[in-house]
């Protein structure tokens, strides 16, 4: 198949992309968090075609997006009060809600479960597309599944040309780390995956507090069946190095130099000011260490970086949890698999 990419100010192009997304095809698109590989979400067999083309395991469940607060009701078969508080708040925006699940949505997107998750992107590419194309548009991000999620077209293409009619090219991603993954089925909201809408935004909406949902272990039978895949990663393996600052430094340059000498080449992620200080082979800065959202935009492009080049271990720095810090550590610590030395 050979995947068309169209630029999002061609506004023909949009609506050939939107029109084929209605009709059953594959298009990916831009929105304010990383691009999605979209499907009409009511339309058995196109879904399943974003599960072939990802190779995301099937009992993954999708979001659906939506364009228009009047499309939630037929997905949905309750809306609660703190639903309504939340979407007027953040809607739209990189705010996903888990809600109770209408009849008209297909087993294939929440994989057999009793909930919907659904969202509306904030990004007016993403939001002109699912409105021309009047159906609700499932969607992953647009990475091969355990790859970084992509925040641009040119990271999209990398993964899944050939394997997709269309890609629309909307430049980069301005969040660059997925939605905030909130359940709201339950008595108190919890918080599935840290993302652009952090807890202390949702306590202040809410006036109350909402919990976060520690990261499944062993049979434990997951709240958000995504937690339990290996992400985000780097081919490279990746070990997070935390603590005071100089000492994170000297103890990355000594690992590096011991792993140099065992002949493996060395990559280093880290902040834009330490940069200059780290000897490996390949230091790649992800942005300032002072700016979270910085580095949220610049992760996820850093470890793709890293993919082009022939390193074999990457030591990585931690960074602040303030904020969106918090999302960018639970998406390094996934790429690390947990490995973390503290020094
Ligand atoms: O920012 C985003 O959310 C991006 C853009 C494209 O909108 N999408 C995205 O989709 O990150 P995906 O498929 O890569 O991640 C969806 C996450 C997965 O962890 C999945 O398990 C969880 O949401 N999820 C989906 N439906 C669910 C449900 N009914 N209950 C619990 N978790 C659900
Ligand atoms: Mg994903």
């Amino acid at each position: 198949m050979e995947t068309i990419i169209i630029n999002a100010t061609d506004e023909d192009g949009i609506k050939t992309a939107a029109m084929a997304l209605k009709n059953g095809k594959l298009v990916a698109f831009p929105t304010e968090t990383v691009y999605g590989l979209g499907a009409n979400a009511l339309m058995t067999d196109a879904v399943k075609r974003i599960f072939e083309a990802k190779g995301r395991p099937s009992d993954n469940p999708l979001i659906v997006h939506i364009s228009d607060i009047n499309q939630l009701r037929d997905l949905v078969s309750d809306i609660p009060d703190i639903a309504t508080k939340l979407m007027d708040a953040f809607w739209p925006g990189p705010l996903t809600l888990i809600f109770k699940k209408s009849a008209r949505v297909p087993d294939v997107i929440t994989a057999g479960l009793d909930t919907v998750a659904v969202r509306m992107p904030q990004n007016p590419v993403a939001l002109k597309l699912i409105s021309q194309s009047g159906v609700p548009v499932a969607a992953p991000s647009a990475n091969l599944s355990g790859r970084p999620s992509p925040t641009s077209a040119h990271h999209v293409a990398e993964d899944l040309s050939g394997r997709v009619e269309y890609i629309i090219d909307g430049g980069s991603c301005s969040v660059g780390l997925e939605s905030t993954v909130l359940d709201i089925t339950g008595s108190v909201p919890v918080i599935l995956r840290p993302g652009g809408v952090t807890a202390e935004m949702l306590k202040k909406v809410l006036g109350s507090g909402v919990v976060t949902a520690s990261e499944v272990k062993g049979e434990e039978k997951p709240r958000s069946p995504g937690m339990k895949y290996r992400h985000y990663s780097p081919r490279a393996e990746v070990i997070l190095v935390s603590g005071d600052n100089s000492r994170v430094v000297d103890t990355i340059n000594s690992l590096s130099s011991e792993q140099k000498n065992e002949g493996r080449i060395v990559g280093v992620l880290c902040s834009s000011e330490n940069a200059s200080l780290y000897k490996a082979d390949v230091v790649i800065p992800v942005g300032s260490k002072d700016n979270p959202e910085n580095i949220a935009a610049g992760l996820f492009e850093a470890l793709r970086k890293f993919d082009d080049t022939k390193v074999d271990i990457i030591y990585s720095e931690t960074f602040t949890e303030q904020g969106i810090g918090k999302a960018v550590m639970n998406r390094l610590k996934k790429a690390a698999s947990g490995k973390i030395i503290e020094v």
